[in-house]
């Protein structure tokens, strides 16, 4: 084994993942002789490549969709972001323990204090979706010290299910509590899949909302779904998801390759580049 430290990706399928692009620009910008590769690995192929980090084959690495529920059963230890969510995307070692984190939230949070000025000063949010980015969001609301959090889903079991997950100011609902609680809403974030190139848009009704209301998404191709785009016309401030993608790389990369890397314009019209929105 060499000191060359390398780190990959494991999802299935895994070539639409951005985290190589990502990365690979880093090491350049730091001069860090290292890698990060995209790796296709079977749902049974998995635990064998823990078992490969943990065993020092690996520096670490991310497990994307279908392994980080996986990857939280799998690993030693975690850290309070993953247990909070119940899902791990960022792994390393420690003293021979493999180590998983949850680097989302971070993302979502470290991307709004970014680009939307006072989003921390809300005490109300409406999130739509209940799926797993659904669960990081909302522990990066509550870690914010939102105090209200609406979780508004399609199939108000799951939103209920993840609401139950958190404390008693989270509640989830179906979808026609959505324009009560928009009113209700200092910043409202989509989580679901909708608006997402070839998926049908999210429709919402902004005219209710407050416009000191912020919303943000976590699609971001295209960058501008037709959500931030009603949000916008109705007067909101918004941000686009590009920025939890590129901020949620951030932790992982420190770990592996020891050097805080920036969240840059250099970096995202590199990505954009890539994504043809450049
Ligand atoms: P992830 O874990 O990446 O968040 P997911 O678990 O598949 O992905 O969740 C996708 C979210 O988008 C869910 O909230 C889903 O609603 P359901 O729980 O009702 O399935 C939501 N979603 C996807 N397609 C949708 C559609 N056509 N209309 C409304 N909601 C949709």
């Amino acid at each position: 084994m060499s000191d060359r430290p390398r780190a990959f990706v494991a999802g299935h399928p895994v070539n639409h993942s951005r985290s190589p692009l990502i990365h690979g620009f880093w090491l350049e910008r730091h001069g860090i002789d290292g890698c990060y590769e995209a790796l296709d690995v079977a749902p049974e192929g998995f635990e064998g490549l823990m078992r490969d980090v943990r065993a020092g084959v690996w520096t670490g690495g991310n497990a994307t969709i279908p392994h980080k529920e996986a990857a939280f059963r799998l690993v030693d230890r975690r850290d309070g972001a993953a247990e909070a969510i119940g899902a791990v995307n960022t792994l390393w070692t420690e003293d021979g323990m493999l180590v998983g984190g949850n680097t989302d939230a971070y993302g979502f949070a470290a991307n709004l204090d970014q680009r939307l000025d006072r989003w921390r000063d809300g005490e109300t949010a409406l999130v739509l979706g209940a799926g797993g980015a659904s669960r990081a969001i909302v522990h990066a609301l509550v870690d914010a010290g939102y105090r209200r959090i609406d979780i508004v889903n399609r199939t108000a079991q799951r939103a209920v299910d993840v609401a139950a997950r958190f404390g008693e100011g989270v509640k989830g609902h179906g979808w026609q509590a959505v324009d009560e609680r928009l009113a209700a809403a200092d910043l409202i974030v989509n989580t679901t899949s909708l608006g997402m190139h070839g998926q049908p848009p999210l429709v919402l009704d902004f005219g209710a909302a407050h416009s000191s209301a912020f919303a943000t998404d976590i699609v971001y191709v295209p960058l501008v779904t037709p959500f931030l785009a009603a949000a916008n016309e109705a007067g909101l401030a918004t941000c686009d998801g590009l920025g939890m993608l590129l901020h949620q790389a951030v932790p992982g990369f420190e770990r592996w390759f020891g050097a805080r890397p920036r969240v840059d314009e250099a970096l995202r019209m590199h990505i954009l580049g890539d994504l043809g929105e450049g």
